[in-house]
């Protein structure tokens, strides 16, 4: 049996890992400023993380959703806590499509109505509601497409303010990244992401904060839309929660009420999984991981925006994008097959830095001069 040939692979194979350096099948070291997307959000193979995982797998590694998990409730509260969103619930599932697929169900029960506002080049997942709300007709099949979901520009008061009075109380749901990671690190700027919650509020309608990519710590706060000092109805994450196990999660505001089997699935908040989840916000407690995501971020915008030949940056803390040119589109590469630096990247010509978020001093420097070296060619 072959694989299905879905993805465009770089001819690397990952055979050792640790914190933010991988080591490939010859034994060549490499920088990993991508984090396996997002992902690696306290390191590779972190000492606490594997020892979490590997004691609960020696305890129990999974039982369904019929019987109680405590450690469901205990990451609850430490996710509540670490987020600032006490009083907030939350629900376990597997990916970040299902994470917003799990949002747009639960608002669409709470008002009962069927309309989505998405933004121009926003990414919320494959699965059919996300993948339609997803600004990418390509990866939209037949099946998928529905009448439901209106694009608008992102940052565009005015277009947002007249969808409001077009289809108000037809308005399920606002689903937004606080910053667009596949888009290329756009960020949704403060104004609009208030005038979103302020109209969310007028029609009753739910803000859904989309921090899949731009959440758990990595741009300094806990999830991006907080810079905005507005909450969100719903919060969607994934990526960075498991450090690579797979663990998705959304976190919903006190006045949605559960009822049994409005949603639910098989391996969602499983034993494994919350250990990999508790693990993750230990080690992020523990070594003040956020405020180094703040600090190393601000060292390397501030940096990066002294180079010639780039464009912009763009981005808040470990979520940085490098704008380049045609004529050094070919950097992208050079970074990883010359210099050994895995970044990662958005059309047409953005380079995606997405690090551990205990990237150190020393790294953020190693890749500043390799950077600059490979942009002169
Ligand atoms: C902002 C955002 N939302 C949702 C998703 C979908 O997550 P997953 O691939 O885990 O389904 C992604 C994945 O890249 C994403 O970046």
């Amino acid at each position: 049996m072959n694989l299905f040939d879905v993805y465009p692979l770089n001819n690397i194979e990952i055979q050792k890992a640790a914190g933010s350096t991988v080591w490939d099948a010859d034994g060549q070291e490499y920088l990993d400023l991508y984090g396996g997307h997002a992902v690696i959000s306290i390191g590779h193979t972190h000492p606490h993380y594997v020892k979490r995982l590997t004691d609960q797998l020696n305890k129990v590694g999974f039982y369904s959703n019929s019987v109680v998990i405590p450690l469901q409730s205990e990451l609850a509260e430490k996710l509540g806590k670490v987020s600032g969103k006490f009083e907030y619930q939350l629900f376990l599932c597997n990916s970040g499509a299902e994470a917003n697929e799990n949002a747009f169900k639960l608002a669409s029960f709470y008002n009962n109505r069927k309309k989505i506002i998405a933004f121009k080049g926003a990414f919320h997942g494959r699965t059919s509601l996300a993948v339609s709300a997803t600004d990418n007709p390509k990866i939209i099949a037949p099946v998928n497409e529905t009448d439901n979901v209106v694009f608008l520009p992102l940052n565009d008061v005015s277009a947002l303010e007249e969808a409001f009075i077009a289809y108000g109380n037809e308005i399920s749901s606002v689903i937004i990244e606080g910053i667009q990671g596949v888009g290329g690190i756009k960020e949704a700027s403060i104004e609009f992401l208030q005038k979103i919650r302020s109209l969310c509020d007028e029609y009753n309608a739910v803000y859904i904060a989309d921090s899949v990519q731009c959440g758990y710590g990595r741009t300094g706060l806990f999830y991006s839309h907080d810079y905005a000092g507005v909450d969100a109805d719903v919060y969607t994450m994934a990526k960075g929660m498991g450090n690579g196990f797979p663990i998705a999660g959304i976190s919903i505001a006190p006045k949605f009420e559960p009822w049994y089997g409005m949603l639910g699935t098989t391996f969602g908040g499983n034993h494994l999984a919350c250990s990999a989840g508790m693990a993750v916000l230990e080690v992020m407690e523990q070594d003040n991981l956020m405020q180094n995501a703040a600090d190393i971020g601000e060292y390397l915008i501030t940096e990066l925006r002294k180079i010639e030949g780039v464009l912009e940056v763009r981005g808040r803390g470990l979520m940085i994008g490098i704008e380049l040119p045609e004529t050094l589109a070919h950097v992208k590469k050079a970074l990883l097959f010359k210099h050994h630096i895995f970044t990662g990247e958005a059309k047409p010509n953005v380079i995606r830095l997405l690090p551990a978020l205990n990237l150190s001093k020393e790294q953020a420097d190693q890749f500043l001069e390799n950077f600059k070296i490979a942009i002169k060619g």
